[in-house]
């Protein structure tokens, strides 16, 4: 169950880390950025995660570190609110690496994998919905819904008529033989459950809308000069990456929280936007990177578009 870290080189480059700065690790996981970052020179990092397994981890690493890895079990999407709680209102970088990490997907127990049987759980953090509560009780035509737009899947109907018929479903195994037996075996050996999966996943952590949450909440932390760095894997994910530099790094109108009604003027609030493909090299070592986009920018001195927290 080990955990290759994706692109952290090309991340910590797109950090520009100097002694003395202060990073937000939003995706702690296995600590791969954290460690590149606190290694890289005498800076503080303060590491979120909601999985509790990933926070445990965390904490056994941050006694290595003498007080420069500090450690928060939460979302990243409330990270100014977190971070504001411990007395920090303003950082020098904000990293995410949105996903699943491959201690959660290799762990049948998490149930995020159709590749071994477990409960159908799904969840990054040890409350709320599960994918199994989301197949038991989701209406037939809402199931289709979710599948066919968090997942992309063309099928979605035939396979949410099908997750009806079949119910109660409260195994991953269950869940993936009843969509392959709606679905043809697929010439490029993916398999059909793929993308079903992809969307309970996506669902049951709200993971679109962690992503715009965590985006607007380090506009407001970053100090100007600060940087920003995501990477996402799915194109779902680094399109709302994608669209938030886009927009925040031209003159804008946006509503206000107070007066949505209201449109108000921007001067952009990202600048330097940039983008990076994984390694040739990486790849080959790691196939899991393929899909990898880093997307980065830094914080101008203009205001956040939105000074209010959602
Ligand atoms: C792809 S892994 C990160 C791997 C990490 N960069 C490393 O090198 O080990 C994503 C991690 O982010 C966590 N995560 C996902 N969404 C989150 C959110 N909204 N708030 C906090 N943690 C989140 C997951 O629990 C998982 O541990």
């Amino acid at each position: 169950m080990t955990h290759l870290s994706v692109m952290a080189s090309e991340v910590v480059s797109a950090l520009k880390p100097q002694a003395g700065e202060v990073f937000v690790d939003g995706t702690f996981g296995r600590g791969g950025y954290t460690r590149a970052l606190l290694d890289s020179v005498a800076c503080t990092v303060w590491a979120i995660d909601r999985d509790p397994e990933a926070v445990r981890a965390a904490r056994d690493m941050a006694g290595n570190y003498n007080g420069r890895l500090q450690v928060i079990d939460g979302c990243f999407g409330r990270m100014d609110h977190l971070l504001a709680e411990r007395g920090v209102n303003a950082v020098d970088g904000v990293t995410l690496d949105i996903g699943v990490s491959s201690p959660q997907f290799d762990n049948p127990e998490r149930g995020f994998s159709f590749r071994f049987d477990g409960p159908l759980d799904m969840r990054m953090s040890a409350s709320g919905t599960t994918a199994a509560d989301l197949v038991n009780e989701m209406e037939e035509e809402d199931l289709a819904n979710l599948i066919y737009r968090l997942g992309e899947e063309r099928h979605s109907r035939r396979i949410a008529k099908a997750i009806v018929k079949a119910r109660p479903i409260t195994r991953t195994g269950q869940l993936a033989d009843v969509i392959r037996s709606v679905m043809r075996k697929s010439h490029d050996g993916i398999d059909p459950a793929t993308r079903t999966f992809q969307a309970l996943r996506i669902a049951v952590n709200d993971e679109l809308g962690e992503l715009e949450r965590g985006l607007r909440a380090a506009e407001r932390i970053l100090k100007p000069g600060g940087r920003l760095a995501v990477v996402a894997f799915h194109s779902l994910e680094d399109r709302i990456v994608k669209e938030f530099v886009k927009e925040r790094s031209q003159k804008g109108q946006g509503g206000s929280r107070h007066l949505p009604e209201t449109k108000q003027s921007h001067e952009p609030s990202f600048v330097d936007v940039g983008r990076r493909m994984p390694s040739q090299a990486e790849v080959q070592a790691n196939p899991r990177a393929r899909s990898a986009r880093l997307r980065f920018a830094t914080r101008s001195q203009a205001m956040s578009w939105e000074s209010e927290a959602s």
